[in-house]
């Protein structure tokens, strides 16, 4: 743990607080997480991973290069708190995926499960597109905050109800690139 915030440049050693998950053990429960979905999707020819933008972007990387059934790979882009730390429950669609998804086997990855609601939104959206099966993954789940209940597949790890940056999850667009996930001194957010 204390070795992600040794390694951190100054200006991000100034702002972290907490390191609540490590590198160490995103990397060992996605190589677990990826052996999961392997053997669940071991007879589909051809796995859609749709990565929900900005903040999946870290973990699909490193999910995909675990997995090692035939997969695709695209990305949607919404928007649903703009610089602020909590759900206006109001989510749009920034960019769409490029493939058709009828008949096809799905899996979601988020970066967070917070409230639900984009979630929600989301699941709505593309199951009225007729896929043959669409599943979730969310690297964080905070289920205390939940508004909304969604049926999440796979989870990396539960968070208490607390903000968090880190491997995708930013603040003010900032710290997405620390490759932990963590808290940030109060100071940070006045
Ligand atoms: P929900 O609609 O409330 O479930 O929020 C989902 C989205 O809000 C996530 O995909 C994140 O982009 C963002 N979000 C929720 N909680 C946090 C957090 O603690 N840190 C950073 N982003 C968050
Ligand atoms: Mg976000």
């Amino acid at each position: 743990m204390n070795d992600d915030i040794d390694s951190l440049p100054p200006a991000f050693a100034d702002d972290v607080e907490e390191v609540l998950v490590s590198s160490a053990d995103i990397r060992a429960r996605l190589d677990a997480l990826a052996l999961e979905i392997d053997r669940d999707y071991a007879d589909v020819d051809d796995l859609l991973i749709v990565g929900v933008l900005k903040g999946a972007y870290v973990l699909m990387s490193d999910l995909a290069r675990r997995i090692t059934i035939p997969t695709s790979v695209d990305f949607m882009a919404v928007s649903s708190y703009g610089a602020a730390t909590t759900s206006s429950g109001v989510v749009r669609i920034l960019k769409d995926l490029d493939t058709e998804i009828e008949g096809r086997d799905v899996l979601i990855v988020e970066d967070i499960i917070d409230s639900g609601l984009t979630l929600d939104y989301l699941l709505g959206n593309l199951r009225s597109r007729r896929p043959s099966s669409i599943e979730i993954m969310t690297l964080l789940t905070k289920p205390s905050r939940r508004r909304v209940e969604i049926p999440v597949k796979y989870v990396g790890f539960e968070v208490p109800d607390v903000f968090v940056v880190g491997y995708g999850l930013d603040y003010d667009e900032h710290y997405r690139n620390l490759d932990f996930i963590g808290t940030l001194r109060p100071e940070v957010y006045s």
